[in-house]
């Protein structure tokens, strides 16, 4: 169904050209005064400039035609040339019982349904995930629920790094360690074993140690890098210890997303790319796009228009070893030949953006995306402490995000116990503190712009009052025991209807419940999940305010009692589908 915004704006547009004027001139913004009235329209003020008339004679004029409108109460000039505008109870109400009569909350089909690719999480093979790969997770997670949500068809690609350095500084560090294993014997012929030679607390400790002498020694650090080299070209050996890393990795991975209710459609990698490597680079010569310049190969995408510097994206260095923009345009490749997308959407951290910059002109440039294709770059802030630094461990470490999710859990299982009025079984608590720790991470991340850097405060996030996830949970929960109440009383709950408003609060909450359709939208097209942040912060404070204001449970008029409770049912699935985008949950109880 339609937005009420564009249903208004086709009424006033309407009364706009049966007055003589501009029906363009119609448009119904939300009002900046609710203190004066709900919407507002200022076309007058636009098309007395063009037609040299007085503004308020034109919005006179509109509001006269308006005088017989079912949408609207009350339609008033004022000057200079405003029109303020106030909708009807009755089809405020009915807008709304037609929102709850459709499966999707009155969400349109989209006009054209989109194949969508999101890019988003990133991990790093054999690296503990750490606090950085949170925000892809939670935000990506996000973009691509709402897509969901909307009607298009999307694909989830976790796109992990598991093709660079790292690997073979992997590999270097454990021929060290266990040199007599058959994958660093070239006579060995047999069949590897299928066991891996290390544990993954063994691997997450290789790493970093790898890590640590490469940067001191420098012959380590050649045979690393000579280890990656055989390895991308495909020595059996070392592809069995790769396979080895890539399988415990990612069942730990997954085990971590999972946590957070993250879940990826494709699990492909860097590595999944290099296959497709040669030939691009092939033909990226061949076309005249590709040339040398000191030895490396590469690829001008500077624009006129540029105010600041884009350099020639780098496609292979003096060596010929393929580089990270390599392993992205090789990716382009792969996704346009199997999925041949309309649009993809990276959610990477926003230092990142250059590298996204080239790497998206030169797909575009050598014809390996064609130019309808929206490649889009959602890049997003630091993760800082309260000092205002990168996230750390109490000891100044790197935090892994098992332990913040861990901590997260233990604060708000805390919580849940010590609260009296309400006795869970530990069952019970453990989940619902689990829900309550997830919305308390993920609202904390989402409820700020991406774009921003953002201080993550534990007890912030955990605290029921303010704009947080646990206040929101705690608010979807009040709804849901006065809902359970009602139903304990009272056989019948279903096929109960909104009515029209009885006080100010219920109507403030109406107001806001019936903009969800046309914010949910705004918020996909902006790829903008703190938008249905912003939205539910105020679905769930106008409801508190309802709440506070009337007896609902204890009303003695049957009708308006019953009227109210289907408004709360409403509220109820507007927050719950809401948070779904988001991907969090609510509890029963808490
Ligand atoms: N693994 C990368 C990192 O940790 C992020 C990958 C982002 N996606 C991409 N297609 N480059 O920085």
């Amino acid at each position: 169904m339609k937005n009420l915004i564009d249903l208004l704006t086709e009424e006033v547009s309407k009364a706009f050209a049966d007055a003589g004027f501009d029906a363009e001139l119609g448009r119904v913004g939300i009002s900046n005064r609710p203190d004066l009235c709900e919407f507002q329209c200022n076309g007058a003020m636009a098309g007395a400039k063009k037609l040299h008339k007085n503004p308020f004679d034109i919005a006179e004029a509109v509001a006269a035609k308006l005088a017989d409108s079912k949408l609207f109460s009350e339609v008033s000039a004022v000057r200079p040339g405003f029109l303020n505008l106030k909708i009807a109870s009755e089809f405020l109400a009915d807008y709304l019982r037609k929102m709850d009569s459709s499966d999707k909350l009155g969400l349109e089909e989209p006009a054209k349904k989109k194949k969508i690719m999101i890019d988003y999480g990133g991990p790093n093979v054999a690296k503990p995930l750490h606090i950085g790969h949170l925000r892809s997770a939670i935000i990506g997670e996000s973009v691509k629920r709402m897509a969901r949500l909307l009607g298009h068809d999307v694909t989830g690609d976790v796109h992990l790094g598991d093709w660079g350095l790292q690997m073979g500084l992997i590999i270097t560090e454990l021929k060290v360690r266990k040199p007599e294993l058959p994958y660093f014997d070239e006579s060995f012929e047999g069949e590897y074993p299928a066991e891996a030679p290390f544990t993954l607390s063994e691997l997450e400790e290789i790493y970093p140690c790898a890590s640590g002498k490469s940067k001191e020694d420098e012959a380590f650090k050649n045979e690393a890098m000579e280890a990656t080299f055989k390895l991308q070209h495909g020595d059996r050996g070392y592809t069995a210890i790769w396979k080895h890393i890539i399988a415990l990795s990612v069942a730990d991975l997954k085990k971590n997303y999972e946590n957070l209710d993250v879940t990826f459609d494709l699990w492909k990698g860097e590595s999944d790319a290099d296959p497709y490597i040669k030939d691009m680079v092939e033909k990226m010569k061949a076309d005249g796009f590709a040339y040398e310049s000191q030895g490396a190969l590469v690829v001008d995408v500077s624009e006129e228009t540029d105010s600041k510097e884009i350099p020639p994206c780098m496609i292979l260095k003096s060596d010929g070893a393929a580089l990270y923009t390599t392993t992205d345009l090789a990716t382009l490749v792969e996704r346009e030949k199997d999925y041949d997308p309309d649009q993809i959407i990276y959610v990477v951290d926003k230092r990142q953006s250059l590298h996204f910059e080239q790497v998206f002109r030169c797909a575009k440039k050598t014809g390996i995306v064609p130019k309808d294709v929206k490649l889009d770059f959602l890049g997003f802030g630091t993760m800082n402490g309260k000092d205002g630094k990168p996230f750390k461990t109490r000891e100044g470490g790197v935090m892994r995000l098992e332990s913040l999710i861990s901590d997260v859990n233990d604060e708000m299982y805390q919580k849940m116990t010590d609260n009296d009025s309400i006795d869970l079984s530990e069952e019970e608590a453990k989940k619902t503190a689990r829900m309550v720790a997830v919305s308390a991470i993920k609202y904390g991340d989402l409820s700020n712009q991406a774009s921003k850097d953002y201080v993550f405060d534990i007890d912030k996030f955990t605290s029921f009052e303010g704009n947080t996830g646990p206040y929101i949970m705690y608010t979807m929960v009040r709804i849901k025991s006065i809902l359970r109440k009602y139903r304990e009383s009272n056989a019948e709950i279903d096929g109960l209807e909104i009515r029209e408003s009885e006080n100010a609060e219920e109507r403030a909450l109406m107001l806001g419940l019936a903009q969800y359709n046309a914010m949910m939208e705004g918020a996909f097209e902006e790829l903008a999940p703190h938008r249905v942040c912003a939205f539910i912060y105020d679905i769930a404070n106008a409801f508190n305010r309802f709440y506070h204001g009337t007896k609902i449970l204890t009303e003695s008029d049957e009708e308006k009692r019953r009227g109210w409770i289907a408004l709360l049912k409403f509220t109820l699935r507007v927050l719950e589908q809401s948070i779904s985008v988001l991907g969090m949950e609510a509890p029963e109880r808490m």
